[in-house]
Protein backbone atom coordinates (compact mmCIF):
# COMPACT_ATOMS: atom_id res chain seq x y z
CA UNK A 1 0.00 0.00 0.00
CA UNK A 2 0.90 3.72 -0.63
CA UNK A 3 0.46 6.43 2.33
CA UNK A 4 -0.11 10.21 1.91
CA UNK A 5 -0.75 12.84 4.13
CA UNK A 6 -4.49 14.17 3.73
CA UNK A 7 -3.56 17.60 3.25
CA UNK A 8 -3.62 20.01 6.77
CA UNK A 9 -4.86 17.22 8.44
CA UNK A 10 -1.57 15.69 9.09
CA UNK A 11 -3.15 12.20 8.94
CA UNK A 12 -1.04 9.40 7.30
CA UNK A 13 -3.49 7.90 4.89
CA UNK A 14 -3.70 4.86 2.42
CA UNK A 15 -4.18 6.16 -1.05
CA UNK A 16 -7.24 3.95 -1.40
CA UNK A 17 -9.90 4.48 1.31
CA UNK A 18 -12.57 1.57 1.44
CA UNK A 19 -15.62 3.10 1.23
CA UNK A 20 -19.04 1.71 3.10
CA UNK A 21 -21.80 3.52 1.16
CA UNK A 22 -22.70 3.65 -2.38
CA UNK A 23 -24.47 0.53 -4.09
CA UNK A 24 -22.71 -1.93 -2.22
CA UNK A 25 -22.42 -0.70 1.33
CA UNK A 26 -19.89 -3.48 1.86
CA UNK A 27 -21.97 -6.07 0.38
CA UNK A 28 -24.90 -5.39 2.20
CA UNK A 29 -26.96 -3.31 -0.50
CA UNK A 30 -26.36 -6.74 -2.71
CA UNK A 31 -27.58 -9.19 0.04
CA UNK A 32 -24.19 -10.09 1.93
CA UNK A 33 -23.77 -10.70 5.32
CA UNK A 34 -22.81 -8.69 7.90
CA UNK A 35 -20.28 -11.59 8.81
CA UNK A 36 -19.45 -11.41 4.71
CA UNK A 37 -18.94 -7.38 5.68
CA UNK A 38 -16.60 -7.45 8.58
CA UNK A 39 -14.83 -10.43 6.66
CA UNK A 40 -14.51 -7.36 3.59
CA UNK A 41 -13.02 -5.35 5.94
CA UNK A 42 -10.72 -7.45 7.87
CA UNK A 43 -9.34 -8.11 4.37
CA UNK A 44 -8.72 -4.23 3.24
CA UNK A 45 -6.76 -3.70 6.55
CA UNK A 46 -4.29 -7.14 5.80
CA UNK A 47 -3.65 -5.25 2.31
CA UNK A 48 -2.96 -2.17 4.02
CA UNK A 49 -6.04 0.09 3.65
CA UNK A 50 -6.58 2.24 7.07
CA UNK A 51 -9.12 5.10 5.66
CA UNK A 52 -12.65 3.80 6.29
CA UNK A 53 -15.47 6.22 5.28
CA UNK A 54 -19.22 5.95 6.32
CA UNK A 55 -22.29 7.59 7.43
CA UNK A 56 -24.77 7.83 9.33
CA UNK A 57 -27.32 7.49 6.11
CA UNK A 58 -25.20 3.71 5.05
CA UNK A 59 -26.01 2.07 7.90
CA UNK A 60 -22.91 0.72 7.64
CA UNK A 61 -21.41 2.27 10.56
CA UNK A 62 -21.90 -0.59 13.47
CA UNK A 63 -20.59 -3.04 11.35
CA UNK A 64 -17.35 -1.06 10.61
CA UNK A 65 -17.58 -0.35 14.51
CA UNK A 66 -17.67 -4.44 15.39
CA UNK A 67 -14.99 -5.03 12.41
CA UNK A 68 -12.57 -2.59 13.87
CA UNK A 69 -12.70 -4.17 17.09
CA UNK A 70 -9.17 -5.15 19.00
CA UNK A 71 -7.58 -2.93 16.39
CA UNK A 72 -5.64 -0.29 17.94
CA UNK A 73 -7.49 2.82 17.15
CA UNK A 74 -4.56 4.97 16.09
CA UNK A 75 -3.51 2.63 13.12
CA UNK A 76 -7.11 3.56 11.40
CA UNK A 77 -8.86 6.59 9.77
CA UNK A 78 -12.59 6.56 10.57
CA UNK A 79 -14.50 9.00 8.18
CA UNK A 80 -18.31 9.77 8.38
CA UNK A 81 -21.08 11.86 7.77
CA UNK A 82 -24.21 13.30 9.65
CA UNK A 83 -27.04 13.35 7.29
CA UNK A 84 -27.36 16.70 5.61
CA UNK A 85 -28.36 16.40 2.18
CA UNK A 86 -30.43 17.63 -0.61
CA UNK A 87 -33.78 15.88 1.17
CA UNK A 88 -32.86 18.01 4.67
CA UNK A 89 -30.84 20.98 3.48
CA UNK A 90 -32.26 22.56 6.87
CA UNK A 91 -31.75 20.21 9.38
CA UNK A 92 -30.64 21.86 12.73
CA UNK A 93 -27.14 22.19 14.42
CA UNK A 94 -28.96 19.94 16.93
CA UNK A 95 -29.94 16.80 15.02
CA UNK A 96 -25.97 17.13 13.68
CA UNK A 97 -24.57 16.86 17.52
CA UNK A 98 -26.69 13.92 17.92
CA UNK A 99 -26.49 12.31 14.58
CA UNK A 100 -22.41 12.78 16.17
CA UNK A 101 -23.45 11.24 19.30
CA UNK A 102 -25.11 8.69 17.50
CA UNK A 103 -22.19 7.73 15.47
CA UNK A 104 -20.03 7.43 17.98
CA UNK A 105 -22.01 4.84 19.63
CA UNK A 106 -22.87 2.90 16.75
CA UNK A 107 -18.81 3.12 15.69
CA UNK A 108 -18.26 2.33 19.24
CA UNK A 109 -15.57 4.56 19.31
CA UNK A 110 -14.04 7.82 21.48
CA UNK A 111 -13.43 10.03 18.76
CA UNK A 112 -14.17 10.27 14.58
CA UNK A 113 -11.03 11.30 12.76
CA UNK A 114 -13.06 12.97 10.18
CA UNK A 115 -16.74 14.27 10.10
CA UNK A 116 -18.37 15.33 7.11
CA UNK A 117 -21.59 17.09 6.38
CA UNK A 118 -23.28 14.58 4.02
CA UNK A 119 -23.96 15.91 0.40
CA UNK A 120 -24.52 19.58 1.17
CA UNK A 121 -26.26 21.62 -1.77
CA UNK A 122 -24.96 24.91 -2.83
CA UNK A 123 -28.27 26.43 -1.47
CA UNK A 124 -27.38 24.96 1.50
CA UNK A 125 -24.15 25.79 2.22
CA UNK A 126 -24.66 29.31 3.84
CA UNK A 127 -26.77 27.48 6.72
CA UNK A 128 -24.55 24.42 6.69
CA UNK A 129 -21.05 27.20 7.33
CA UNK A 130 -23.20 29.48 9.84
CA UNK A 131 -25.01 27.57 11.87
CA UNK A 132 -24.15 23.60 11.62
CA UNK A 133 -20.73 23.85 11.43
CA UNK A 134 -20.32 26.60 14.43
CA UNK A 135 -22.16 23.53 16.83
CA UNK A 136 -19.74 20.75 15.26
CA UNK A 137 -16.60 22.72 16.23
CA UNK A 138 -17.77 23.27 19.90
CA UNK A 139 -18.05 18.79 20.13
CA UNK A 140 -14.55 18.92 18.14
CA UNK A 141 -12.98 20.71 21.13
CA UNK A 142 -14.22 17.82 23.12
CA UNK A 143 -12.45 16.16 21.47
CA UNK A 144 -15.49 14.43 19.77
CA UNK A 145 -13.83 14.20 16.21
CA UNK A 146 -10.34 16.06 14.50
CA UNK A 147 -11.25 17.09 11.62
CA UNK A 148 -14.69 18.62 9.89
CA UNK A 149 -14.93 17.84 6.85
CA UNK A 150 -18.07 18.53 3.55
CA UNK A 151 -18.82 16.23 0.79
CA UNK A 152 -20.90 17.61 -2.09
CA UNK A 153 -24.19 16.32 -3.75
CA UNK A 154 -22.67 14.82 -6.87
CA UNK A 155 -25.97 14.57 -8.80
CA UNK A 156 -27.71 17.93 -7.63
CA UNK A 157 -23.80 20.07 -7.94
CA UNK A 158 -22.14 18.44 -11.23
CA UNK A 159 -20.79 21.93 -11.61
CA UNK A 160 -18.82 21.57 -7.99
CA UNK A 161 -20.41 25.10 -6.71
CA UNK A 162 -20.92 23.85 -2.95
CA UNK A 163 -16.85 23.17 -3.11
CA UNK A 164 -15.68 25.77 -5.00
CA UNK A 165 -16.76 28.28 -1.73
CA UNK A 166 -15.68 25.10 0.95
CA UNK A 167 -12.53 24.74 -0.76
CA UNK A 168 -11.39 28.25 -0.31
CA UNK A 169 -13.30 28.80 3.54
CA UNK A 170 -10.69 27.46 6.06
CA UNK A 171 -13.38 26.27 7.82
CA UNK A 172 -13.35 22.25 6.36
CA UNK A 173 -9.97 20.20 6.22
CA UNK A 174 -11.39 17.56 4.55
CA UNK A 175 -13.92 17.56 1.21
CA UNK A 176 -14.94 15.06 -0.90
CA UNK A 177 -15.89 15.28 -4.89
CA UNK A 178 -16.89 13.78 -7.58
CA UNK A 179 -14.33 12.83 -10.46
CA UNK A 180 -14.20 10.46 -13.16
CA UNK A 181 -13.20 9.69 -16.84
CA UNK A 182 -16.38 11.01 -18.26
CA UNK A 183 -16.68 13.60 -15.26
CA UNK A 184 -13.41 15.56 -14.99
CA UNK A 185 -14.50 19.21 -14.48
CA UNK A 186 -13.16 19.23 -10.92
CA UNK A 187 -9.62 19.16 -12.29
CA UNK A 188 -10.46 23.21 -13.35
CA UNK A 189 -12.87 23.99 -10.72
CA UNK A 190 -11.87 22.17 -7.41
CA UNK A 191 -8.23 21.14 -7.38
CA UNK A 192 -6.60 24.23 -7.55
CA UNK A 193 -8.34 25.28 -4.41
CA UNK A 194 -7.93 22.39 -3.10
CA UNK A 195 -4.39 22.24 -3.31
CA UNK A 196 -3.73 26.01 -2.99
CA UNK A 197 -5.39 25.35 0.46
CA UNK A 198 -4.15 22.08 1.71
CA UNK A 199 -7.92 20.39 2.13
CA UNK A 200 -7.40 16.85 2.29
CA UNK A 201 -9.17 15.74 -0.95
CA UNK A 202 -11.08 12.27 -0.81
CA UNK A 203 -12.34 10.97 -4.41
CA UNK A 204 -15.47 9.43 -5.27
CA UNK A 205 -17.84 8.40 -8.14
CA UNK A 206 -14.38 6.34 -9.67
CA UNK A 207 -16.89 3.62 -10.81
CA UNK A 208 -20.04 3.86 -9.95
CA UNK A 209 -22.71 2.30 -12.26
CA UNK A 210 -21.32 3.28 -15.35
CA UNK A 211 -17.81 1.85 -15.91
CA UNK A 212 -19.31 -1.54 -13.42
CA UNK A 213 -23.03 -2.35 -14.96
CA UNK A 214 -22.72 -4.14 -18.37
CA UNK A 215 -24.15 -2.15 -20.94
CA UNK A 216 -24.47 0.92 -18.86
CA UNK A 217 -21.71 2.84 -20.29
CA UNK A 218 -22.58 1.96 -24.20
CA UNK A 219 -26.45 3.32 -23.51
CA UNK A 220 -24.47 6.59 -22.05
CA UNK A 221 -22.73 6.68 -25.10
CA UNK A 222 -25.43 6.57 -27.29
CA UNK A 223 -27.42 9.43 -25.56
CA UNK A 224 -24.23 11.30 -25.40
CA UNK A 225 -24.06 11.00 -29.46
CA UNK A 226 -27.64 11.78 -30.19
CA UNK A 227 -27.10 15.00 -28.64
CA UNK A 228 -23.74 15.70 -30.11
CA UNK A 229 -21.81 15.50 -27.02
CA UNK A 230 -18.97 12.63 -27.98
CA UNK A 231 -18.14 11.57 -31.98
CA UNK A 232 -20.75 9.28 -33.30
CA UNK A 233 -18.20 6.08 -33.35
CA UNK A 234 -18.57 6.36 -29.66
CA UNK A 235 -22.18 4.85 -30.10
CA UNK A 236 -21.69 2.22 -32.51
CA UNK A 237 -19.73 0.06 -30.87
CA UNK A 238 -20.73 -2.00 -27.49
CA UNK A 239 -17.10 -1.58 -26.05
CA UNK A 240 -16.55 2.75 -26.14
CA UNK A 241 -13.76 2.70 -24.30
CA UNK A 242 -12.15 -0.79 -25.65
CA UNK A 243 -9.23 1.81 -27.43
CA UNK A 244 -7.42 1.56 -23.49
CA UNK A 245 -7.29 -1.63 -23.20
CA UNK A 246 -4.08 -3.10 -24.41
CA UNK A 247 -0.39 -3.91 -23.80
CA UNK A 248 1.36 -1.55 -21.87
CA UNK A 249 -2.50 0.38 -20.69
CA UNK A 250 -5.31 -0.96 -18.95
CA UNK A 251 -6.15 -4.52 -18.01
CA UNK A 252 -10.04 -3.09 -17.74
CA UNK A 253 -12.41 -0.39 -18.02
CA UNK A 254 -12.30 -0.68 -14.30
CA UNK A 255 -8.82 -1.11 -14.10
CA UNK A 256 -8.64 2.03 -16.22
CA UNK A 257 -11.17 4.18 -14.10
CA UNK A 258 -9.45 3.75 -10.68
CA UNK A 259 -6.20 4.29 -12.18
CA UNK A 260 -7.34 7.65 -14.30
CA UNK A 261 -8.21 9.19 -11.15
CA UNK A 262 -5.80 8.04 -8.72
CA UNK A 263 -3.01 9.46 -10.73
CA UNK A 264 -4.77 12.65 -11.76
CA UNK A 265 -1.88 15.72 -11.28
CA UNK A 266 -1.97 16.68 -7.76
CA UNK A 267 -2.79 13.33 -6.31
CA UNK A 268 -0.34 13.08 -3.82
CA UNK A 269 -3.46 14.12 -1.61
CA UNK A 270 -5.80 12.75 -3.07
CA UNK A 271 -7.17 9.47 -1.56
CA UNK A 272 -9.30 7.31 -3.83
CA UNK A 273 -12.79 5.77 -2.20
CA UNK A 274 -13.35 3.00 -3.88
CA UNK A 275 -17.38 0.86 -3.18
CA UNK A 276 -17.58 -2.92 -3.33
CA UNK A 277 -18.93 -5.56 -1.32
CA UNK A 278 -17.13 -8.23 -3.36
CA UNK A 279 -13.33 -9.63 -1.67
CA UNK A 280 -11.98 -10.52 -5.63
CA UNK A 281 -13.01 -6.67 -6.60
CA UNK A 282 -11.42 -5.44 -3.48
CA UNK A 283 -8.27 -7.41 -4.39
CA UNK A 284 -8.19 -6.44 -8.17
CA UNK A 285 -9.41 -2.45 -7.31
CA UNK A 286 -6.31 -2.25 -4.55
CA UNK A 287 -3.96 -2.92 -7.67
CA UNK A 288 -5.10 -0.96 -10.05
CA UNK A 289 -4.94 1.68 -7.73
CA UNK A 290 -1.59 0.86 -6.55
CA UNK A 291 -1.05 0.59 -10.47
CA UNK A 292 1.46 3.33 -12.66
CA UNK A 293 -0.75 5.95 -14.26
CA UNK A 294 -2.55 5.16 -17.52
CA UNK A 295 0.01 5.85 -20.86
CA UNK A 296 0.07 9.59 -21.27
CA UNK A 297 -1.29 9.10 -25.04
CA UNK A 298 -4.37 7.46 -23.32
CA UNK A 299 -4.81 10.43 -20.52
CA UNK A 300 -4.87 12.60 -23.70
CA UNK A 301 -7.51 10.70 -25.49
CA UNK A 302 -9.74 10.72 -22.45
CA UNK A 303 -9.20 14.34 -21.79
CA UNK A 304 -10.08 15.44 -25.43
CA UNK A 305 -13.09 13.01 -25.91
CA UNK A 306 -14.50 13.82 -22.56
CA UNK A 307 -13.11 16.62 -20.87
CA UNK A 308 -16.13 19.18 -21.87
CA UNK A 309 -18.83 16.46 -20.33
CA UNK A 310 -20.41 17.39 -17.09
CA UNK A 311 -22.31 15.24 -14.61
CA UNK A 312 -22.19 11.91 -16.56
CA UNK A 313 -22.75 8.91 -14.72
CA UNK A 314 -24.04 10.78 -11.27
CA UNK A 315 -26.47 8.07 -10.32
CA UNK A 316 -27.22 8.12 -6.43
CA UNK A 317 -29.14 4.91 -5.50
CA UNK A 318 -32.28 7.05 -5.00
CA UNK A 319 -31.47 8.57 -7.83
CA UNK A 320 -30.78 5.55 -10.46
CA UNK A 321 -33.71 5.32 -12.58
CA UNK A 322 -32.63 8.89 -13.71
CA UNK A 323 -29.16 8.16 -13.74
CA UNK A 324 -28.04 10.44 -17.21
CA UNK A 325 -26.45 13.31 -18.09
CA UNK A 326 -27.03 16.49 -16.23
CA UNK A 327 -24.99 18.74 -17.73
CA UNK A 328 -25.68 21.55 -20.55
N1 LIG B 1 -21.91 12.60 -1.19
C1 LIG B 1 -21.23 11.64 -0.57
O1 LIG B 1 -20.84 11.83 0.55
C2 LIG B 1 -20.89 10.35 -1.28
C3 LIG B 1 -21.55 9.99 -2.45
C4 LIG B 1 -21.13 8.85 -3.11
C5 LIG B 1 -20.11 8.05 -2.58
N2 LIG B 1 -19.50 8.42 -1.41
C6 LIG B 1 -18.42 7.60 -0.80
O2 LIG B 1 -17.57 7.14 -1.82
C7 LIG B 1 -17.48 5.71 -1.73
C8 LIG B 1 -17.18 5.13 -3.07
O3 LIG B 1 -18.26 5.39 -3.97
P1 LIG B 1 -18.87 4.25 -4.86
O4 LIG B 1 -19.51 3.26 -3.98
O5 LIG B 1 -19.71 4.85 -5.86
O6 LIG B 1 -17.55 3.58 -5.43
P2 LIG B 1 -17.04 3.23 -6.86
O7 LIG B 1 -15.76 2.57 -6.55
O8 LIG B 1 -17.07 4.39 -7.79
O9 LIG B 1 -18.12 2.19 -7.47
C9 LIG B 1 -18.42 1.05 -6.84
C10 LIG B 1 -19.40 0.23 -7.72
O10 LIG B 1 -18.67 -0.45 -8.71
C11 LIG B 1 -18.72 -1.86 -8.45
N3 LIG B 1 -17.37 -2.37 -8.56
C12 LIG B 1 -16.30 -1.96 -7.80
N4 LIG B 1 -15.21 -2.64 -8.20
C13 LIG B 1 -15.58 -3.47 -9.20
C14 LIG B 1 -14.88 -4.42 -9.99
N5 LIG B 1 -13.57 -4.62 -9.84
N6 LIG B 1 -15.57 -5.10 -10.93
C15 LIG B 1 -16.90 -4.88 -11.10
N7 LIG B 1 -17.62 -4.00 -10.37
C16 LIG B 1 -16.97 -3.30 -9.43
C17 LIG B 1 -19.24 -2.03 -7.05
O11 LIG B 1 -20.01 -3.22 -6.96
P3 LIG B 1 -19.45 -4.53 -6.19
O12 LIG B 1 -19.95 -4.44 -4.79
O13 LIG B 1 -20.06 -5.65 -6.95
O14 LIG B 1 -17.96 -4.51 -6.27
C18 LIG B 1 -20.10 -0.78 -6.88
O15 LIG B 1 -21.39 -0.96 -7.40
C19 LIG B 1 -18.81 5.31 -1.11
O16 LIG B 1 -18.78 4.03 -0.56
C20 LIG B 1 -18.94 6.39 -0.06
O17 LIG B 1 -18.09 6.09 1.03
C21 LIG B 1 -19.89 9.56 -0.76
Amino acid sequence: MDYVTLGRTGLRVSVAGLGCGGFSRLGLGRGKSETEAVALIHQALDLGVNLFDTAAAYGTEAVLGKALKGIPREEVVIATKAPFNVSNPNASAESAVDSLDSSLRQLATDYIDIYQLHGVAPAAYDHARESIAPALLKEQAKGKFRHLGITETAPHDPEHNMLQRAAADGLWDVAMVGFHMMHQNARDTVFPLTREHRVGTLLMFAVRNIFSRPGQLAATMRELAAGDEVPQWLAETEDPLGFLIHEGGAGSVIDAAYRFVRHEPGVDVVVVLFGTGDPDHLRTNLASLLAPPLPEADRARLASLFGHLVGVGLDAPHLARRARHWGP
